[in-house]
């Protein structure tokens, strides 16, 4: 068919030749041409077939699975408490149940057992993060901790840095972090009862931590630094014009303000972590380590050149030490701050807590520090700190979970794939186990058989890899703060106990100011603690 219309034409010219030729081609083409146009359709309707084959045995087989309920509506993303509202939701469809959240649908886990029997009984099943945009955005060659996926190389990353971590517990830790805090409330004592904006004073002191554990540097202007780099991170990660990109990926293409700034924020992060990386390269002694980087980096250059998984690299130490500024600094911070805020609006348990301090380790007292493992020294301190820990967990529904392969939970099946939400705050309000509540009361922990504990800092696989330092901080802290001042809202005014609405990731606490007034006995003493 083709080109037989121009059959017969006059040949004299140079393009007649040319449209000869042509059609030579086209005659003998006619054949295959027409095979090739066949099979092509036949493939196309092939493939739609298969496709078409493999939507409908999805869907049934999803209608043979026993999925957990579905709650309508898709804006549960704009409840500005949404902890809260994904617990009201148990009242209606159980502690499980599954939502749309953006475009995507999650199951929500708000209790204590459902998150146990996932995270500790099947903890391999649902230990994968999903890999979305705005993660891949930030980990660097997908070198990043906390939100990489399941593998054997994230293992050994996690052990790693758990290991460089506990470590460091056992040798220098306590002391950097007495020593610090020392430091912080000789700072307090010298603004004499002025009314301070405590979350950032607290976030320099932990970051000042963090500093001194990872790099052995807690210079002021290095811990300036990286406080004002991690803050810009997350605020400008968490920020909704990189959400959307989660949401309608190709977004990205376009101008984006935050995901410039994001970017700017990130060559700052990696330039300063890189410099840290270049000096203690320079200095290092093999088989000694001053500090955690020290550690990472001898722990990744041994195991070079092993067989296995793939290789840890310098990129793994780099990305570690960004996790243990973005999850080491803020969350300790805000959660000392929701302790102080607590106790502004319960001075019995305050004064409670200083008689227990002055026993202790007051004027009178034979030491001026109780160390950390005698902890059980101080039950109330510690009961207000698991009291804190369980109404305002600071990560309340920890990060998203993804299961590695085809599970269940309670009965439900939760295929491969499923992006699952842990609702910690939930769980520690599930009123079918916790006796009221809502309400801040330090001391069912120290009824005997008090209650099931809390799981603030996660579980299994991916459970918090700073919670062996967040614990000994908040009690090395509180146990000095509270020792050596009382605590006076500025002008009467009490903060509020309400988290910033629309939080993120972490439950934020909406800006307050406190007095920290230096209490009597203490205060010209200051030399004799040493
Ligand atoms: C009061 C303080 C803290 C709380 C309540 C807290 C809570 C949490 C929670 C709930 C998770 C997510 C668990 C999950 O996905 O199931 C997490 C993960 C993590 N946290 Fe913390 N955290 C705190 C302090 C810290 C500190 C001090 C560090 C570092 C020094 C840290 C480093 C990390 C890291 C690296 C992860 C990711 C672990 C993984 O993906 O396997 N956190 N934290
Ligand atoms: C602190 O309190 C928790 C919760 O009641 C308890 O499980 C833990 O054993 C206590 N720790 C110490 C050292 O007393």
């Amino acid at each position: 068919m083709w080109g037989k219309g121009a059959q017969g034409k006059g040949q004299g010219s140079h393009i007649a030749n040319w449209i000869a030729t042509a059609q030579e081609l086209y005659e003998a083409a006619p054949g295959s041409l027409h095979m090739s146009l066949v099979m092509l359709l036949l493939g196309l309707l092939l493939l739609t077939l298969l496709a078409a084959a493999r939507l409908l045995w999805g869907q049934w087989m999803l209608r043979a699975l026993h999925l957990p309920p579905l709650v309508p509506g898709f804006l549960h993303m704009l409840q500005p408490n949404l902890p809260l509202h994904l617990l009201d939701l148990t009242q209606k469809f159980g502690p499980i149940y599954r939502l749309r959240l953006g475009l995507q649908d999650v199951v929500v886990l708000n209790s204590k057992r459902t998150i146990e029997e996932a995270m500790i009984k099947k903890w391999v099943d649902f230990a994968g993060r999903p890999q979305i945009l705005s993660y891949k955005l930030v980990s660097q060659a997908d070198q990043d901790l906390s939100l990489g996926d399941y593998t054997p190389l994230w293992k050994a990353h996690k052990k790693l840095t758990r290991s460089a971590l506990l470590l460091s517990l056992r040798s220098s830790m306590e002391s950097i972090v007495e020593q610090l805090t020392q430091e912080f409330c000789e700072r307090m004592r010298a603004l004499a009862g002025t009314p301070v904006d405590i979350q950032k004073e607290f976030s320099m002191l932990t970051c000042s931590v963090i500093c001194s554990l990872t790099f052995g540097d807690k210079e002021d202007a290095t811990v300036c630094a990286f406080r004002d780099c991690t803050r810009d991170l997350m605020k400008t990660w968490d920020h909704w014009s990189i959400q959307m990109l989660d949401i309608v990926p190709f977004l990205r293409f376009f101008p984006n303000p935050g995901l410039w700034r994001l970017k700017q924020a990130m060559e700052i992060r990696d330039r300063m972590v890189g410099e840290q990386l270049r000096r203690h390269k320079e200095s290092l002694v093999p088989g000694r380590w001053r500090d955690m980087m020290d550690y990472m980096l001898q722990g990744v250059w041994k195991q070079r050149g092993k067989e296995g998984f793939g290789q840890l690299l310098e990129g793994h130490v780099h990305m570690a030490v960004v996790d243990l500024f973005i999850g080491g600094t803020e969350t300790t911070a805000i959660t000392l701050s929701w302790t102080l805020a607590f106790l502004l609006h319960h001075p019995e348990i305050l004064q409670r807590l200083q008689e227990e301090l002055d026993r202790e380790l007051g004027p009178q007292a034979s030491e001026s520090r109780v160390p950390y493992k005698d902890r059980a020294r101080l039950p109330l301190l510690n009961a207000t700190i698991t009291e804190v820990l369980r109404l305002r967990p600071v990560v309340p529904l920890a990060l998203p979970h993804r299961t590695t392969r085809p599970s269940s939970i309670s009965g439900y099946d939760i295929p491969e794939g499923t992006v699952v939400i842990a609702n910690l705050q939930g769980a520690h309000l599930d009123d079918m186990v916790w006796e009221e509540p809502h309400e801040f009361r330090p001391d069912r922990f120290l009824e005997p058989g008090a209650g099931p504990g809390q799981l603030a800092f996660g579980c299994g696989a991916r459970v918090c890899l700073g919670e062996p330092l967040a614990r000994l901080e908040l009690f090395v802290v509180l146990a000095q703060v509270l020792r050596d001042f009382a605590l006076l809202p500025p002008a009467g005014a009490l903060p509020s106990l309400q988290p910033e609405p629309y939080s993120g990731v972490n439950l934020l606490m909406q800006p307050f100011q406190v007095r920290l007034q230096p209490r009597g006995a203490r205060a010209p003493g200051l030399g004799e603690r040493q």
